[in-house]
């Protein structure tokens, strides 16, 4: 007999956990109680009142095995981890005497954090930020931008063209969101555009098909190159440092005449280290292409080249971010290793 009923106490405990484990409201928890433990006709009391049908020799093992059950469901129907659970409703089994799991804070990605510093300190300057689709017209991207009919970068090669439309790419540069703003407003203005580029580039240490640039233009009557220096001068200061010095030498754009790229002396040695890892030695770190507007470019864009003038810029975020952190390789920005992301931010 004992036997037998050591076997249905065993039932009746694995049902209680199935139930206990399915519970879904506080109402459900009384009821189970209730069902358990209720002095009347719950299932305890119901097998201490069988206690009486058994031999005398068996009572004692009989009554232990009952009320180790009881104690079971008693334990586990007060225990902290099911009223703290339920208390609370939504997260029943929520157990709140577990110690603390620290959950990760997020944070921007290396490279989305460069945009917003680089957007802060020029709308600092008072620019306001213009955003262009990155599906771009071929007119915008290239011919209004006065980049002539052969040039290289029009090649298929070189510039994803959408199928079966053959006036459609993805931008192979943020410039064409200058033609986008002066065909739209009256100058004067400044503006930054910042956002992705595409190109046909097998990825490398230095190449991605998909990257970021923040083009500027400024457009006002009165314009010359030295507002030009004083802004990159102005911006390079503020981000790189401030006893950073600027070297402006000749460039080609075909939107730009003049056109300069822009280095910056090396911002961890001043070049004075020949083994620098961020300069390599030479003391200055290439950062920017920039110029003033060409006159046909304003032309194209319904602005007259004798009464406005302006300058434009163009950097990479990728490259910035290279140089400024000492990141060796374009790839690792991509592979959003936390190990490489959590050291910045
Ligand atoms: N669009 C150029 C590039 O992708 C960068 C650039 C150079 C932008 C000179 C400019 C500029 O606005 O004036 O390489």
């Amino acid at each position: 007999m004992i036997d037998e009923l050591k076997k249905e106490i065993e039932g009746v405990q694995r049902s209680f956990v199935k139930e206990i484990e399915q519970l879904q409201s506080p109402e459900n928890f009384s009821a189970l109680k209730e069902r358990y433990l209720s002095r009347k006709k719950g299932v305890i009391t119901m097998l201490l009142s069988r206690l009486k049908e058994f031999p005398a020799p068996e009572k004692p093992q009989a009554g232990q095995a009952i009320n180790q059950l009881k104690d079971f469901i008693e334990t586990a129907l007060a225990g902290n981890a099911f009223q703290g659970g339920l208390r609370n409703g939504a997260e029943i089994w929520n157990d709140h005497s577990l110690p603390e799991s620290a959950s990760p804070v997020g944070r921007f990605h290396l490279i989305a954090a460069i945009q917003r510093q680089i957007e802060d300190l020029f709308l600092n300057l008072g620019y306001e930020i213009a955003l262009g689709p990155e599906v771009e017209l071929e007119d915008y991207n290239f011919t209004k931008l006065n980049i002539p009919e052969h040039h290289p970068a029009r090649d298929e090669q070189d510039t994803f063209f959408l199928e079966g439309h053959d006036e459609l790419l993805l931008r192979t540069h943020t410039s064409p969101m200058q033609v986008r703003y002066m065909l739209a407003h009256p100058p004067p203005f400044k503006i930054i555009s910042p956002g992705k580029a595409f190109r046909k580039d097998d990825p490398d240490a230095t190449h991605s098909p998909c990257f970021h640039q923040v083009e500027g233009l400024l457009v006002d009557r009165g314009i010359h190159f030295s507002h030009l220096k004083g802004t990159l001068e102005a911006f390079c200061r503020s981000f790189y440092g401030p006893d950073i010095v600027l070297r402006f030498r000749p460039g080609y754009f075909p939107f730009t005449e003049p056109s300069a790229e822009v280095d910056i002396s090396c911002f961890l040695c001043s070049g004075k280290n020949p083994e620098c890892r961020v300069c390599k030695g030479s003391g200055w770190l290439e950062i920017l292409g920039s110029g003033m507007v060409h006159p046909q470019v304003l032309r194209n864009c319904g602005i007259d080249p004798e009464v406005y003038s302006g300058f434009a810029f163009g950097m990479g975020i990728e490259r910035v971010a290279m140089v400024k952190y000492g990141v060796p390789d374009l790839r690792l920005l991509y592979e959003n290793d936390l190990r490489l992301l959590n050291q910045f931010g």
